[in-house]
């Protein structure tokens, strides 16, 4: 007997629910998925992207690591986006941090944590360019929160820097890149405002053709 059985009566049973509710869904699955959203979260297991939203399998594509972070040289994180974008053509990316994060916290409080520092790094970046803003907030956990929300709203500006959104744009694909934050503590997103439209809102610096 496997230790993992549990697993395979739970699946065994979520299908049979399914299937009972839709007769023809994994058949139309199978054929093709058509989702409209790219969720970008943190891979922390409390922040689940389907059920926080309600959602059945087909209608979001998830990108999940560490603190939610979007790197322009990470391959894994690019092409996502890319096949996202450019291939299910998705209308909405949404970079999804949360309070409580543990890779946040981590890398606030300068853990040792070996080969994922390199990794935390990153939030290490947001936090040094936010000095003064974090420094501001007299609170550690207020500004623990802070941080949270300052890291969505930078992954959500380098998710646009990137090519690929960029050339949805240029070409005339509708996309919008959000930044939500969700709470562990009563299971509610919040919408952070810092939603991206279009090429006009790229810093010069940051754009691939004018
Ligand atoms: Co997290």
């Amino acid at each position: 007997m496997s230790k993992l059985d549990s697993l395979f009566d739970n699946n065994r049973a979520w299908a049979a629910h399914v299937k009972t509710s839709d007769p023809d869904f994994f058949a139309k699955l199978a054929a093709q998925q058509n989702p409209e959203y790219l969720w970008i979260g943190c891979s922390d297991s409390r922040v689940p992207a389907n059920q926080i939203v309600g959602l059945m399998p087909g209608e979001i594509f998830v990108h999940r690591n560490v603190a939610n972070v979007v790197v322009h040289t990470d391959f894994n994180c690019l092409t996502v986006l890319q096949y996202a974008v450019d291939v299910l053509k998705v209308k909405h990316v949404i970079v999804v941090g949360h309070y409580g994060c543990g890779g946040i916290r981590s890398a606030y409080e300068n853990h040792d944590n070996g080969l994922a520092d390199n990794w935390l790094r990153n939030i290490k970046d947001v936090q040094h360019a936010n000095y003064d803003l974090l420094e501001a907030v007299p609170d550690k956990e207020s500004r623990l929160e802070l941080l949270c929300e300052l890291n969505v709203q930078t992954q959500v500006a380098h998710v646009c820097h990137t090519t690929i959104a960029q050339r949805a744009w240029t070409r005339g694909q509708s996309l919008a890149v959000h930044g939500w934050v969700y709470s562990l503590k009563d299971g509610l997103l919040k919408d952070l405002d810092c939603t991206v439209e279009g090429m006009e809102q790229i810093p010069d610096a940051y754009r691939v053709s004018r």
